[in-house]
């Protein structure tokens, strides 16, 4: 645990913060498995393009993951130790994925990602002016997910023209 580190943290409880990273933690694994999995089963028009996207999202959400734990441990908290506590902690919770279509696969996941966005500013609105490197952190991990979001939409819109333009030419 960092001490003078944790001693700059001002008008918060330590102990709120961590039980809010450990809810972020949850999530990021949750996402992670989520565009692990959507990655493999993931079907149709321009699926290619998606598998790249979705696999390059699994990689950002376990490098948040490892970000969030490593702060969480300066702060003198414990990361979730079991997966079952994801379930129970998570903000944004887990969408399986039922149809595997692109189109489908796509909106599940600007969903979680939208999810990501309101659960990292939040943090981040919590943190602002009370503990600095959490809220560098988490307004890193934020833009991360801003872009998640702009990327699947821009994929997805793509993908939905295509269809549109296929159709009109039968
Ligand atoms: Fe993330
Ligand atoms: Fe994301």
């Amino acid at each position: 645990m960092a001490r003078r580190g944790n001693s700059i943290i001002k008008g918060i409880e330590i102990n709120e913060i961590i039980t809010m990273l450990n809810k972020a933690y949850a999530d990021e694994w949750l996402a992670y498995y989520q565009y692990f999995i959507e990655a493999k089963v993931i079907k149709g028009i321009m699926k290619d393009a998606a598998i790249a996207e979705l696999t390059q999202h699994a990689t950002d959400e376990l490098r948040h993951a490892n970000m969030v734990a490593d702060r969480i441990l300066q702060l003198g908290g414990t990361p979730l130790l079991n997966p079952k506590d994801w379930f129970t902690h998570t903000n944004c919770g887990y969408e399986e994925p039922k149809d595997f279509d692109v189109v489908s696969i796509l909106e599940d996941s600007i969903k979680g990602e939208q999810c990501a966005i309101s659960a990292y500013s939040n943090l981040a609105e919590m943190t602002r002016d009370k503990d600095i490197v959490t809220y560098d952190i988490v307004s890193e991990i934020l833009a991360d997910e801003v872009e998640h979001e702009e990327d699947l939409q821009a994929l997805h819109d793509d993908i939905t023209d295509f269809i549109q333009d296929i159709k009109k030419k039968i």
